[in-house]
């Protein structure tokens, strides 16, 4: 990707993430995350397919349930499949937290990471072992090293004790030894529903009051927190872990793997591993209130967007608060 492309993008890429979020807002509380979910879907989809690239999702939607758009290996983009146009991989999350959209909790997103063709690693959708930091820790942490023993050196890091810190971890009960471990360290531990890739953004941000992110998650957030971590100078190393699910056993998730060329199930992955793209750009924006981003707000006649968008080669991290009017004619009452 040309470096005035990377600038050209940011607009659209913005764009992109904004109107998933404003989709997904609208039905915030109705206790239907499926819908949540498809409603930011065919926004995120509808505003790609007027950007002047070809594009292609590497990570994307439902990769088993066959979903009918932005699935892994789509076309996206204005000129998909022309000779001369800009190649981007891309990885959407087009609703991060579907569940925490449905019931109106904190910390749900829509994301997209894009990059260079192969600057970012197709990762299939199964479970991954995370630890994630920010660049205040990075380099200080081992994926393998017992629980107490990172903590010890991310508080060193942060010139803290470990009972300063604050580590978010999923609420599982595959977490329990870990959640254990966290406790006999002294951290303070934040349980939450869901979002780990949200999490895993704030814990490189200052101020959001999250040191580190441990646990298992889903591999594709896993690879969306790598590209946010090459942008905001942060670390995660993870490991695919097949594990029970909902829908899929730990054995079907192993076969999966096995037959997509994943045969190393002990190699970890490191941040340049998941994202290695010299290009990427990201965009995420709230759908509710976090602690990053503010939530979707609406007001007569429009809504207002709270957005994060990074540029790696450009070295920018911009916060990006917008105002969508529905109609020119609507007087703006948000003041
Ligand atoms: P959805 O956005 O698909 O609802 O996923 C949210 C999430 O909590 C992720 O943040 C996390 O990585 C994954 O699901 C954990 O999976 P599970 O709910 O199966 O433990």
């Amino acid at each position: 990707m040309p470096a005035v492309m990377d600038h050209l993008l940011e607009q659209d890429f913005i764009r992109v993430t904004e109107q998933a979020a404003i989709a997904a807002a609208k039905t915030m509380g109705f206790g239907q995350r499926k819908y949540s979910d498809q409603v930011a879907v065919e926004a995120m989809r509808r505003e790609m397919d007027n950007i002047l690239m070809d594009g292609r999702v590497v990570i994307g939607e439902g990769e088993r349930d066959k979903a009918p758009m932005l699935f892994v290996g789509e076309e996206v983009g204005a000129l998909r499949g022309k000779d001369g146009a800009v190649q981007v991989d891309i990885a959407v999350d087009p609703l991060e937290g579907t569940n925490l959209c449905a019931t109106g909790s904190p910390d749900s997103i829509a994301v997209l990471a894009a990059a260079e063709r192969g600057g970012l690693l197709y990762a299939p959708d199964v479970y991954m072992e995370k630890l994630v930091v920010g660049p205040t820790a990075r380099g200080r942490i081992h994926i393998d090293a017992p629980v107490a023993e990172n903590l010890r050196n991310v508080a060193d890091a942060f010139g803290r004790r470990v009972s300063d810190l604050t580590v978010v971890v999923l609420d599982r009960p595959r977490h329990n030894q870990l959640v254990a471990d966290i406790r006999e360290a002294g951290a303070r531990i934040r349980l939450i529903p869901d979002g780990d890739l949200s999490a895993g953004i704030s814990a490189a941000v200052r101020g959001t009051g999250v040191h580190a992110v441990m646990g298992i998650g889903g591999a594709p957030e896993g690879v969306i927190t790598a590209a946010a971590m090459r942008c905001l100078g942060g670390e995660i190393q993870a490991r695919l872990k097949p594990h029970d699910a909902e829908n899929e056993g730990k054995e079907e998730q192993e076969k999966r793997l096995q037959a997509l060329g994943f045969h190393d199930l002990s190699k970890i992955y490191k941040t340049e591993d998941l994202a290695p793209g010299e290009q990427i750009l990201f965009s995420c924006s709230g759908v509710t209130d976090g602690e990053l981003l503010r939530g979707v707000r609406f007001f007569g006649g429009g809504s207002r967007t709270s957005t994060l968008f990074m540029s790696l080669s450009r070295k920018i991290i911009r916060f990006v608060d917008t105002i969508h009017r529905e109609q020119v004619t609507t007087p703006v009452r948000f003041l």
